[in-house]
């Protein structure tokens, strides 16, 4: 009887009930390995030796860093994230899924990032546009200089970064990924001071919903602004990566070059590689 009313509870559940917000996230917003391929490859091409310690500001569930102890025995991960629930779950689900030997490589700290001290790195990643939360140009440009002063002599700053018309435009994009949409909701954006609201939304085969979960509130800087924001910073070099479009589709193609002028397009990604 009482087994019968478990499955009863069970199926009358919704998919969106049912879901893990943190798992959903992984699978349509993350390329774990397609983000540290651009970073392991760019570190060797620029300093001409391979990276050891990364540190992860924003490191959410840690999947980045995850991903790079894996790829070597000598690896090294510092993640950084003030949210206590985000890291308990990357705690079970991503550094659980590791070896024991391979854990020990990973220093994790619930600290902002504006606050945090850390050993030296080779490698900063500030990712999925984390780093917009700071709204302001002197706090941003602190935020720069922290992490210049946290990285090796030789280290480099990776910030990735969107634009074109359509970011500056309230709409709502959907995505089919494998089981669900992803929908990405540019909720509120105001031209006055370059705040904006983003949402995630994730909806499911049976109809149902999971509304709002994920939420951003953010400036929406400009690409020249965070050019001259790294170089007030004191960084010696900046160079902007834009991804190249796939014919067929005319969509991102996933591989990013040097670049020095990019096309008025609805819409960009690349990343800012910043060096000490
Ligand atoms: C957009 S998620 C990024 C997750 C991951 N880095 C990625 O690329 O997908 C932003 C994360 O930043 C964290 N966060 C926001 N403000 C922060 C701060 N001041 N210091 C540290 N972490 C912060 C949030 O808890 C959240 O996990």
């Amino acid at each position: 009887m009482a087994k019968d009313k478990k499955k009863q509870k069970k199926s009358s559940m919704s998919m969106a009930d049912m879901a893990d917000r943190h798992i959903l996230y992984q699978e349509s917003v993350q390329d774990v390995e397609g983000e540290i391929d651009f970073v392991e490859q760019t570190f060797e091409e620029i300093r001409n030796r391979p990276m050891k310690i990364l540190r992860e500001d924003f490191c959410g569930t840690m999947n980045t860093s995850c991903e790079w102890i894996r790829r070597g025995d000598d690896h090294e991960a510092v993640c950084v994230d003030n949210d206590e629930e985000v890291l308990a779950w990357g705690r079970s689900n991503n550094i659980g899924a590791l070896k024991e030997q391979q854990q020990a490589r990973l220093d994790v700290h619930c600290d902002d990032v504006f606050e945090v001290s850390t050993k030296p790195v080779d490698a900063v990643l500030a990712m999925n546009f984390s780093y917009f939360i700071f709204e302001e140009r002197t706090k941003l440009r602190e935020y720069f200089k922290r992490v210049r002063e946290a990285l090796t002599d030789d280290g480099i700053l990776f910030l990735d970064i969107f634009g074109g018309y359509e970011a500056y435009q309230e709409l709502e994009e959907p995505r089919e990924c494998d089981g669900f949409d992803y929908i990405w909701d540019q909720a509120d954006f105001d031209p006055m001071s370059g705040h904006m609201v983003c949402h995630i939304h994730f909806e499911f085969e049976d109809g149902s919903r999971m509304e709002n979960a994920f939420t951003y509130e953010w400036r929406l800087w400009s690409l020249p602004e965070i050019r001259e924001l790294l170089d007030e910073a004191g960084y010696s070099k900046v160079t902007v990566y834009l991804e190249g479009d796939d014919e067929d589709t005319g969509e991102g193609n996933g591989i990013f070059e040097p670049a020095t002028r990019a096309d008025a397009d609805a819409g960009f990604l690349g990343y800012l590689v910043a060096e000490k």
